[in-house]
């Protein structure tokens, strides 16, 4: 998997040094809140999210999101690979590295390098309805809202409401 720059920041491929950290992320209760995610969130999650999701799923283009300059990890972004020239975004940012448009940068950069080098057509996001930063991040990335699906996501083990929204190829800013 490719190493993809962005600003300040690079978007690199997932090693199993990277469990822990993932671990530790997905406690956080926004995260477990708008992410479908096991709850409890036990180490064994997090390894397979990472070596099995993340390192070996040719389904998936999964980075990690490092400050160029220290190697810090601040984020995940992703892209769940239809096999149709469509794509699902995802994302979380780590709670002390919120605020900063870490998320909207690596988001971009995501895309750009789906549609430049995935050959994708179309990516396609989704959120809970009401998740209000989920929804920037995508707006700030060029997605164009399309409307609510009724109980399309399932989040703390129930069946929510979502927004939707799409960036075609050419339309990310
Ligand atoms: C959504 C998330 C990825 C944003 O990451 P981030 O790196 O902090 O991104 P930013 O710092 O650029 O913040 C994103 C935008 O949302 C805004 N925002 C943050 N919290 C907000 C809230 N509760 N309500 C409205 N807007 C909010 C920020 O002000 C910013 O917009 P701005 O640039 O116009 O000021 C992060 O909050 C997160 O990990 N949330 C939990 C997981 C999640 O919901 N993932 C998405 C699932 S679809």
């Amino acid at each position: 998997m490719d190493r993809i720059p962005a600003g300040w920041l690079v978007l690199r491929p997932f090693t199993s040094a990277d469990v822990e950290w993932v671990y530790d992320v997905s406690q956080d209760p926004a995260l477990r809140q708008f992410v479908q995610v096991p709850s409890p969130y036990l180490m064994e999650h997090a390894r397979y999210f990472v070596e099995e999701l993340a390192i070996a799923s040719e389904a998936r283009a999964e980075f990690v999101v490092e400050d160029a300059a220290t190697g810090e990890r601040l984020a995940r972004v992703g892209l769940g690979l239809r096999g149709d020239g469509t794509a699902e975004v995802g994302y979380w940012t780590a709670p002390a590295a919120r605020g900063r448009g870490v998320a909207p940068a690596a988001v971009r950069a995501l895309c750009r390098w789906g549609f430049d080098v995935r050959g994708l057509e179309l990516i396609e996001w989704r959120a809970e309805v009401g998740n209000f930063a989920s929804r920037r991040v995508a707006e700030k990335a060029g997605f164009v809202l399309e409307g609510q699906l009724r109980k399309r996501l399932v989040h703390r083990g129930q069946r929510v409401d979502a927004w939707i929204g799409s960036l075609v190829r050419g339309e990310v800013p």
